[in-house]
């Protein structure tokens, strides 16, 4: 028999409240945690984040004084997960550390979606996002490595490639071409609700999480990129919640939002291999069935209408958190030249595109100096000879022509690594390294 959160009670609610002990929480060991469990625990706290501020919205438009307390009780909880969530975070893990972890989430997410959404329109999507963020990752890879020493392979542990995407410096788009077409809330399958609130919620804490760090290196090439990825992310935030059917009233919007919640949990629980905080998936789990239970009279109440209409009888699994090496490769080969079309919603590639393409004047604006984006390949290149880059030899003797197909002919920035320099950056690697053998 399938589980059906909407038949489980949950704990009740005034158990809900812990000791600041237990809210504040013991960090995990940054040498020791699976990549798959600090993936887990930056997601929940992306999560943890939107269903707090959502609660803060819909309190700000609602009359009923009752279901206003009802609202702040709840809300209050979401609040202590979300720092429980996210303080488990150590201290001595640095904000690029953390970063590439975000970065991490984005790719073996959206990646894992795209391959279980049953909306072909909306998967789409999925795989235009993939690539960026795995752009993102290998951008900030340089950085972590240039300056901290530190590996990529130290925080993804091998399991997500790292590699040049769709470059960066043409993420920027017109803000109109971001926006997709919605689903039909009457329609819509349940996975593709949370599927998308699951992924749109990981990039707003992104978007977040670089907008209260990205100044802390005082590194102006770093400022700079960290501004220019927060600004993609906050495209991402726009395209993900594009797809959402805006006629979904508040009510229902809490009952998806308190579902996946639910299911992000029950997978984080099934998944996790740290019993300590597979415990802790498993209080705050009981904790959303009882959320649920209270979003769901509240719907029946103000919609007069059954939650089974929004969001099914079985649970949904939003999150499964593996590596995704060749699903991404797949997408990078076909789609490191795909751009969003001028109009409908659709796509087209590099060549394809008309002269007056909208997102040509916003790209050169931000890029006329430079793009922060390439100066980070540039710097890989100081401290390594050529990039920072991770995955097997049959993808990285790609990159070239990845990286070829992944460029525009118009608005590219004036200081991009041109495939014919990332090549001899490569050539100048292994003939150095050749060398190094013979001396030893
Ligand atoms: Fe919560
Ligand atoms: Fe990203
Ligand atoms: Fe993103
Ligand atoms: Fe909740």
């Amino acid at each position: 028999m399938t589980f059906n959160p909407l038949k489980e009670k949950g704990m009740p609610l005034e158990k809900q409240l812990r000791n600041w002990h237990q809210i504040a929480g013991k960090p995990y060991n940054k040498t020791e945690v699976d990549c798959y469990t600090r993936t887990r625990q930056i997601l929940m706290n992306g999560i943890e984040v939107e269903a707090w501020g959502f609660k803060h919205q819909l309190a700000r438009y609602l009359e009923d004084n009752d279901d206003k307390i009802k609202l702040a009780q709840i809300g209050r909880i979401e609040n202590t997960q979300q720092m429980t969530c996210n303080w488990m975070g150590p201290a001595d893990q640095t904000v690029l550390e953390t970063t590439l972890g975000y970065e991490q989430v984005a790719v073996d997410l959206t990646a894992w979606l795209a391959q279980n959404e049953p909306d072909e329109y909306v998967k789409e999507v999925f795989d235009f996002g993939l690539l960026e963020d795995f752009d993102h990752l290998y951008r900030y890879s340089q950085f972590a490595y240039a300056k901290e020493g530190i590996e990529p392979s130290s925080i993804v542990q091998g399991q997500t490639d790292v590699i040049t995407g769709r470059p960066t410096q043409h993420h920027h788009n017109c803000n109109g071409l971001r926006k997709r077409k919605h689903y039909d809330k009457a329609t819509a399958s349940p996975q593709t609700k949370v599927n998308i609130l699951t992924v749109l919620s990981g990039e707003q804490q992104t978007h977040n999480f670089y907008a209260e760090h990205g100044f802390m290196y005082g590194d102006h090439i770093l400022r700079e990129t960290y501004a220019e990825i927060k600004d993609v992310e906050e495209e991402h935030v726009t395209m993900y919640e594009s797809l959402i059917d805006p006629t979904e009233s508040m009510w229902e919007k809490l009952l998806i939002h308190e579902f996946t919640e639910v299911c992000n949990y029950y997978t984080c629980m099934e998944d996790e291999q740290d019993e300590r905080i597979k415990k802790l998936w498993e209080i705050f789990l009981d904790m959303e069935l009882n959320h649920l239970q209270t979003a769901s009279e509240l719907f029946k109440k103000y919609e007069n209408r059954e939650p089974e209409e929004v969001i099914g009888d079985g649970i949904i699994i939003p999150c499964r958190f593996k590596s995704q090496k060749a699903y991404v490769q797949k997408v990078l080969e076909a789609e490191a030249g795909k751009r969003l079309a001028p109009e409908g919603g659709f796509y087209k590639s590099t060549e394809e595109l008309p002269d007056d393409w909208a997102s040509y004047s916003v790209q050169s604006r931000l890029c006329e100096l430079s793009a922060p984006s390439e100066n980070a390949i540039h710097i890989g290149g100081l401290y390594n000879d050529r990039d920072i880059v991770e995955a097997k030899k049959e993808l990285l003797d790609k990159q070239t022509d990845i990286l070829k197909n992944g460029l525009q002919r118009k608005s590219v920035a004036s200081n991009t690594v041109m495939p014919e320099e990332l090549e001899s950056m490569i050539k100048k690697h292994e003939s150095k390294n050749k060398n190094k053998e013979k001396l030893i």
